[in-house]
């Protein structure tokens, strides 16, 4: 179905209840819900924002367009959590409701200020030549839960030199300065990051472009982030249009980082190589926060814009990724599923065994929504690795090329086809003795952690439920491994 600009632009106070209810009840027909990952009620869920601990609570908001799986009028939805992996669903935070944001309150983050919550984000507007005019707006939070917007953006304008890709303000405080990241465009149509820095978060300086070694990199940055991790600091954007090259860039749009440190005094990021932070199908526009207990933890969109999924036919659209414990170690950015997850875990399984040439599987070794750890080790097969959501026709395969030393994740048997236009394979190079994958298995998606954190493959997949079958295989010689399952449950 195509939809019109009218229909993208309808408010949810527009819909009677009776639409709403009907529109639920074709959503909870779909046989893709999640279970244990966070997904919009109704409609299309994108980036994650405003991600913070306030007031004894984690709080994690979304971009969210609630009438259909679409990218229409956008709304700051809000949920929170005292532990990381129970979410509530508290309600709409900021609607796009204002002259400032008529036409979506786009993505930006939250710090705390002054005993309350305040959640700096783009108001995106037209006017009536249908051109963009962003704004950067300012909505307090109080202890009460209650979200005031400022009638009146702190920034007003876009600096000259810049187009009017200009969003999604990064938030974050130094000494007694606070200081914002914004996703920009120059007006020859290349993508950067600048800088802004604020005594008191409502007086607002243009700082200039955060100088980099990175060049013409893309048409657009957008969602920055930047913070510090083991004593040096993460620059975290989402390029869009780089073209793919070897095993990397083969989604629509990237999300990666560089490592280094960001002088604030002169905007200069001095730093190493960009990398992708996720190697699977659908990662996009991840943020950050720092725990109280001083981790840092990066959830991401499961998703990518411009892409048709199955679930679109029953009116809702996408996830967010597992919140991941970022550190740096030997210079490599790590990143592990939260220990919190731990607290999901239900019935334990265990198997063992040494695969000569062959597949195995074991009775009730098997599921559609699990958490499951493996590890391989005396191999001489020239791949081996795990085949799950398995039936007669379908599997998502999981393996390690020794012989080209890469992880693989095909898709190509997955079930229902999704963005195929993109591939259905996605590696990455790994030189390892040893190998590790840690998955989280949801209904429509998988999270897979290779070797403690270092590479990670986050992908939808839309099997049928009767493909529950798990696998281990080695081709071309042994290996023995080892498995862990649970249950993931309440
Ligand atoms: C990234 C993005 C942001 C924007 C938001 C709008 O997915 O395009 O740049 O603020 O989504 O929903």
């Amino acid at each position: 179905m195509e939809w019109t600009t009218e229909q993208r632009y309808k408010r949810i106070e527009e819909v009677t209840p009776e639409e709403l209810q009907a529109l639920a009840k074709q959503v909870n027909e779909s046989p893709w819900r999640q279970t244990f990952h966070i997904q919009p009620v109704t409609g299309l869920l994108n980036d994650p924002n405003g991600f913070s601990f306030y007031n004894g609570e984690y709080h994690l908001f979304y971009q969210w367009f609630p009438l259909g799986p679409v990218h229409g009028l956008k709304y700051w939805y809000h949920t929170k959590s005292t532990d990381l992996v129970h979410w509530e669903n508290v309600g709409i935070a900021i609607h796009p409701n204002a002259e400032i944001d008529s036409h979506g309150a786009y993505s930006g983050s939250a710090i705390e200020h002054e005993n309350n919550l305040y959640l700096m984000y783009t108001g995106n507007t037209r006017d009536e030549n249908w051109v963009r005019h962003p704004f950067q707006n300012i909505a307090v939070m109080n202890e009460d839960g209650v979200i005031t917007k400022c009638d009146k953006p702190v920034i007003d304008h876009v600096p000259d030199g810049y187009t009017d890709h200009f969003r999604d303000p990064k938030v974050w405080k130094e000494n007694d300065t606070f200081y914002a990241v914004i996703g920009a465009q120059r007006i020859n149509e290349t993508g950067c990051i600048v800088l802004y820095s604020s005594p008191d978060m409502k007086n607002w300086t243009f700082e200039g472009e955060v100088k980099n070694d990175l060049g013409s990199f893309g048409y657009m940055w957008e969602c920055p982030d930047y913070f510090m991790v083991n004593g040096q600091g993460v620059l975290v954007f989402s390029p869009q249009g780089i073209a793919p090259n070897g095993d990397h860039y083969h989604n629509i749009y990237q999300s990666g980082y560089v490592i280094g440190e960001l002088n604030v005094h002169g905007n200069t990021m001095t730093h190493g190589e960009f990398s992708e932070l996720d190697r699977g199908f659908d990662f996009y526009a991840p943020q950050s926060m720092e725990a109280p207990d001083g981790r840092r933890i990066m959830v991401g969109w499961m998703g990518l814009p411009e892409v048709a999924y199955p679930t679109d036919q029953y009116g809702w659209a996408h996830c967010l990724t597992l919140p991941r414990e970022m550190t740096i170690e030997n210079g490599k950015l790590m990143q592990r599923p939260v220990r919190e997850l731990k607290l999901k875990r239900g019935v334990k399984m265990e198997v063992h065994d040494v695969l000569q040439n062959e597949t195995k599987t074991f009775d009730s070794f098997s599921g559609t929504v699990f958490e499951l750890m493996t590890e391989f080790h005396n191999v001489d097969a020239e791949s081996f690795g795990i085949e799950f959501r398995v039936s007669e026709t379908e599997k998502t395969v999981l393996l390690y090329d020794a012989v080209q030393k890469k992880v693989v994740l095909d898709r190509t048997h997955s079930g229902t086809a999704v963005g195929t236009e993109f591939g259905t394979v996605r590696q990455c190079a790994l030189d390892a003795e040893q190998v590790k994958f840690h998955l989280f298995v949801d209904t429509s998606s998988v999270e897979v952690f290779v070797n403690d954190g270092e590479e990670v493959f986050t992908s939808r997949i839309f099997p049928g439920s009767e493909s529950t079958g798990i696998r281990f295989f080695a081709n071309d010689g042994n290996a023995s491994y080892s498995a862990v399952k649970w249950t993931i449950g309440g």
